[in-house]
C-alpha cells in the first residue's frame, strides 16, 4: 500500500528512534551516539549503535541497520503495514487510509475464512458429518476439545463450500485467493478441501488465517494445508499459539502435528504448539522466544523426528530461549504417549526433559563403542568439541566429571582435551569473523578524510559520502543537484538513493534518513545506516564535498570496476588507515 510521504513524515516525528529502541535495548550514551547489546544477534560487547541525529541504527556485529520503522518491524516480526499501524497506534495517530485493494482483499479473506470455519463446524455436527464425528471420537477427542479448536468437516461434494460462499456474496476470485477453492484448467471452480477433518489455524488476534485438513481413510496425502495467501504465510504461523500465549506459562511444548497439540491441550498442556506441517523456521523460533523463556521439543520419536529435533535446536540456539528435548520411548508421538501412559507420565517426561546439551551428548554416545579404546577417544574428543561451545566453565567442569565417570578416564586428561577443543573453536571463530568482515563490504564506507587520499579513492565511496551529507544537511542537495545527475551515480544503491531523495525534494519534503528509508531497499538502508554512524563525529566540509563531486564528474568508473576495487584494495587501505589513526 502506498502510504503518502507526509504521513510517514509525521509518524517519524512522533516516534523517536532512541525511545523506540530503549524499550528493547539498554542504551548507553557515548558522545553523539548510543551503544548497546544488539537485539538481533547474541553478543557480549555492545556493537549496536544508534545515531539520533539521523534517527538511524547500525550493528557492527551483524550488519543490521535502518530506521525506527525497520527496527520496529524486525524486532516484532511484523509486516511493513503492521509496523506502520503499530507505530501509529503507539503515538496516537489515525491509521493510514486503508481503502486500497490489498487490504480490502485481506479483510474479505478473513471474513471468508471465518464463514468457512463455521460452515465446516456445522457440517461436522450435521448428518453429513457422522463419519467424521466417529473418527474424532475414535481419536478420543471430547466435545469440548472439538469446540475449543473449532474442528470441522469438509464434505465430499466438489462445490459445497463454493456455493455456500457464493450465496454469501463472495466472488470466485476471492475464494481462490483465500486458498479455499481451486480452479481447473477449464476454468471451473471446486472446493480444495473435500472429505477431510478440518483444523482451523488461528492467529494471535483470533482471525482464522488458514486450514489443515486430515484425510480419515483412503488414498491421498494425509494432510492438506492451505498454501500462502495474502493473510497467511505458512513459515510464520504456529498452530495453537493463540491459546498457548494465554496459558500464562513461560514454557512452551513444541510438537510436530496438529493431533499432538490437540491431544496435549485436552490433557491439560495448554502450552503446546506446532509448526504448520513444515520444519521450524527462524521466524517461528523468534516468535516462540518472544512469548516463552523455555521450550520443550516434543517431536516424534522416529528418525525423522529426531533429525528435525536437531535442526530445531540449531535454529533455537540463535534465540534467547532455553531449549529442552523430550525423550519418549514406547510411543511414536505425544498423542500416542498420553493415550498409552496417561498425562501424569507425560508430565514426568517434561520435568525430566534433557537439556539440549544432554541430548547432543546422548546422541553422540550412541555412535561410539566406548569399551573400545579408539571409540572412547573419538567419543571424548567429539564431546569436548560440544562442551567447548558452551559459555559456562562450571557447566563444562560438571560435564567433564560425568564423562570421566562414564568412560573411566582421568578427568584431567578430559580437561586438557577440552582446552584443545576450545582453542580450535576460537581459531574457527576468528576465521569466520574475518570472512564476515570481508563480506560486509566495509570497504564502501571507510571513514577517511578525502584529502589524504587524493582522487585515488573509489567513486562508490564518494557517492556514499555525498548522499550521507545530503541526509544530514538538506541544503547540500542543491549544490549536488546543480552539478550531478543520477547518471553520475554509478553505484546502483546510491543512484537509487539519489533518485528517491530528489523525488521527495520535488514533493517539497524535508528529507531525513528515515523518510528516505521508506523508499529504499534493505541493502541500501543498511549501507546508509552504517555510513551515518561512521560519520557521526566527522564534519564533511564544503571542500570535501566538492572534491567528491569532482571525482564523480571525471571519467566515471564502470559498475564492475567499482565492485572490484571495493573488495580487495580497500581491505588493505582500511587497515593502513586504521593504523595511521592510532
Ligand atoms: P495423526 O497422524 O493424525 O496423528 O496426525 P499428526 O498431527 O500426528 O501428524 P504427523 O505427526 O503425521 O505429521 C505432522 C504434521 O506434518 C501434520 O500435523 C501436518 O501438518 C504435516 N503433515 C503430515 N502429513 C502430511 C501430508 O501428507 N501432507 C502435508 N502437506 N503435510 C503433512
Ligand atoms: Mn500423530
Amino acid at each position: 500500500m502506498a502510504i503518502p510521504a507526509h504521513y510517514i513524515q509525521e509518524l517519524l516525528q512522533r516516534n523517536n528512534i532512541v525511545d523506540a529502541i530503549s524499550a528493547h535495548v539498554h542504551l548507553k550514551r557515548n558522545g553523539r551516539i548510543y551503544k548497546g547489546l544488539c537485539p538481533f544477534h547474541s553478543e557480549r560487547t555492545p556493537s549496536f549503535t544508534v545515531y539520533p541525529d539521523t534517527q538511524s541504527y547500525y550493528c557492527f556485529g551483524c550488519g543490521a541497520g535502518g530506521d525506527v520503522i525497520s527496527f520496529t518491524k524486525e524486532i516484532n516480526g511484523l509486516t511493513y503495514i503492521e509496523t506502520i499501524k503499530m507505530l501509529a497506534q503507539q503515538s496516537g495517530m489515525p491509521l493510514p487510509d486503508e481503502d486500497d485493494k490489498l487490504s480490502r482483499l485481506k479483510s474479505r479473506i478473513y471474513e471468508m475464512n471465518k464463514i468457512a470455519a463455521r460452515y465446516f463446524h456445522a457440517n461436522l455436527n450435521s448428518e453429513n458429518g457422522k463419519n467424521a464425528r466417529a473418527y474424532l471420537r475414535q481419536r478420543q477427542l471430547s466435545d469440548k476439545t472439538i469446540v475449543n479448536f473449532g474442528l470441522g468437516y469438509a464434505g465430499d461434494d466438489w462445490r459445497g463450500l463454493c456455493n455456500y460462499l457464493k450465496s454469501k456474496g463472495f466472488t470466485e476470485n476471492e475464494m481462490v485467493s483465500a486458498y479455499l477453492v481451486g480452479r481447473s484448467d477449464k476454468g471451473n471452480v471446486y472446493d480444495i478441501f473435500r472429505n477431510r477433518v478440518m483444523f482451523p489455524i488461528i492467529d494471535l488476534r483470533g482471525n482464522v488465517i488458514a486450514f489443515g485438513g486430515r484425510l480419515m481413510e483412503g488414498n491421498g496425502p494425509k494432510y492438506l494445508n492451505s498454501g500462502d495467501t495474502p493473510v497467511f504465510k505458512k513459515s510464520n504461523g504456529l498452530f495453537a499459539l493463540n491459546i498457548a500465549k494465554k496459558s500464562g506459562k513461560d514454557s512452551f511444548i513444541l510438537a510436530e502435528g496438529y493431533m499432538d497439540v490437540i491431544s496435549l491441550h485436552q490433557a491439560g498442556f495448554n502450552n503446546a504448539i506446532a509448526t504448520l506441517g513444515t520444519a521450524l523456521t527462524n521466524q517461528q523460533a523468534k516468535l516462540i522466544a518472544d512469548y516463552a523463556k523455555n521450550v520443550v521439543i516434543a517431536y516424534d520419536s522416529d528418525d525423522a523426528g529426531q533429525k528435525a529435533t536437531r535442526r530445531a535446536m540449531d535454529i533455537f540456539s540463535k534465540e534467547d530461549v532455553i531449549v529442552q528435548v523430550l525423550q519418549m520411548s514406547g510411543a511414536k508421538d505425544p498423542d500416542e504417549y498420553i493415550k498409552k501412559f496417561g498425562r501424569e507420565r507425560f508430565e514426568m517426561l517434561i520435568n525430566k526433559a534433557d537439556s539440549a546439551l544432554d541430548f547432543e551428548i546422548y546422541k553422540l554416545r550412541q555412535q561410539y563403542d566406548i569399551k573400545d579404546t579408539q571409540g572412547r577417544i573419538d567419543y571424548l574428543t567429539k564431546a569436548c568439541d560440544i562442551l567447548a561451545s558452551i559459555p559456562s566453565p562450571i557447566l563444562q567442569d560438571v560435564y567433564c566429571s560425568r564423562l570421566a565417570n562414564e568412560t573411566g578416564t582421568d578427568k584431567n586428561s578430559i580437561k586438557l582435551q577440552l582446552e584443545q577443543s576450545k582453542n580450535k573453536a576460537y581459531r574457527n571463530n576468528q576465521y569466520q569473523r574475518s570472512k564476515e568482515i570481508l563480506k560486509e563490504g566495509i570497504a564502501g564506507s571507510i571513514k577517511v578524510d578525502y584529502r589524504q587520499q587524493g582522487n585515488t579513492l573509489p567513486k562508490v565511496f564518494a557517492q556514499q559520502q555525498i548522499i550521507s551529507a545530503m541526509i544530514r544537511d538538506n541544503d547540500i542537495f542543491n549544490l549536488v543537484n546543480s552539478q550531478l545527475t543520477e547518471d553520475d551515480f554509478t553505484d546502483l544503491n546510491m543512484k537509487n538513493a539519489f533518485v528517491q531523495y530528489k523525488t521527495l525534494k520535488e514533493e517539497g519534503q524535508d528529507v531525513s534518513y528515515a523518510l528516505l528509508c521508506h523508499l529504499l531497499d534493505e541493502e541500501t538502508r543498511k549501507i546508509l545506516a552504517k555510513i551515518n554512524v561512521d560519520n557521526a563525529d566527522i564534519i564533511i566540509t564544503q571542500n570535501d564535498l566538492q572534491m567528491h563531486i569532482d571525482n564523480l564528474k571525471s571519467a566515471p568508473m564502470g559498475q564492475n570496476e567499482i565492485r572490484q576495487t571495493s573488495v580487495e584494495d580497500l581491505q588493505k587501505r582500511i587497515e593502513s588507515l586504521k593504523e595511521k589513526r592510532k
